[in-house]
């Protein structure tokens, strides 16, 4: 089986705050890194650290192919990642000292994703095999209404949050994941909960108040671990990756979000997105296993 991510490809540019700023303030940084990020590419690396076989399907600009062989570097199948005639995406993220962030992304090349490119890479998936989205590139309604002729099962990622983008993919989806915040969003735009999506299988991740799984309507809570955080950039991604890496795997749903849920407490205890993602054996050290 394989986890297919039709996902976003930044260099993510972290400045050290303080404390994030407020409109029309300025602040002083006391540090800057530069890491692999973009939802997409943090949910493929945490896949692929989670032991699945990971497909990334996107694209850089002429000034990204070191993001691409930091993919493969980490164990990301890139073949179906273009050059496109468009700059890299970019994110500017500010992470305070309590590990909470501001995010600005330029979308560049993710949103110029050719489709034939997202048709031809479908081509190799396999009844059986996920299709991940999120929403900082062009395509997911496409790709997904693809991947479901062809057999696959959907999750979408409804980050960062898009009223129309989630409208057009919900018919698709066989698994929604959001955050608390993203999860208000829907409400506000279209009056619907997790349990009126008409979807079988939606999560609400809380950060430190943990997560909530909807199966059917039915809920079952999953608590956060305490940890200190530090930077909380790509913990949402994390756990994404982790819970498709565990479908992929065949693990029984709720064993995959307890994993994720480990996962994305390691994260949030580590400077950095895509680079510092942990891997199986943290998470399972963490578990005594
Ligand atoms: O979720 C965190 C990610 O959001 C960062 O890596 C940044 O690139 C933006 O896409």
């Amino acid at each position: 089986m394989a986890v297919w991510n039709l996902g976003s490809i930044n260099a993510d540019m972290v400045y050290a705050v303080p404390r994030l700023p407020v409109a029309g303030e300025t602040v002083a940084a006391t540090g800057l890194a530069r890491y692999l990020g973009g939802k997409g590419a943090n949910m493929s690396v945490a896949a692929a650290r989670a032991a699945a076989h990971v497909r990334h399907i996107g694209a850089v600009g002429a000034d990204g192919r070191w993001a691409v062989e930091r993919l493969l570097e980490y164990g990301v199948d890139t073949r179906h990642i273009d050059t496109v005639d468009a700059p890299t995406g970019h994110a500017i993220v500010a992470v305070d000292a309590h590990g909470e962030n501001q995010i600005i992304i330029l979308p560049g090349a993710n949103r110029a994703i050719p489709g034939d490119l997202i048709a031809r890479a479908l081509t190799e998936a396999s009844p059986g095999d996920i299709l991940l989205t999120q929403n900082e590139t062009n395509g997911q309604a496409e790709a997904a209404a693809l991947a479901r002729r062809m057999g696959l099962s959907v999750v979408h990622a409804a980050a960062p949050f898009d009223a129309d983008a989630v409208r057009a993919l919900l018919p698709l989806t066989d698994l929604l994941v959001l955050n608390a915040v993203e999860a208000g969003q829907l409400r506000a735009a279209s009056g619907q909960g997790p349990t009126d999506l008409g979807l079988r299988d939606v999560i609400v991740t809380r950060g430190a108040d943990g997560a909530t799984w909807w199966h059917d309507g039915t809920a079952t809570e999953f608590a956060a671990r305490k940890v200190t955080p530090v930077d909380t950039t790509g913990a949402g991604d994390t756990f994404t990756g982790y819970v498709v890496a565990g479908l992929d795997r065949g693990l029984p749903i709720a064993q995959a979000i307890a994993q994720a849920m480990i996962a994305a407490s390691i994260m949030v205890t580590r400077p950095g997105t895509a680079d510092v993602i942990p891997d199986l054996r943290d998470v399972q050290a963490v578990m005594g296993v």
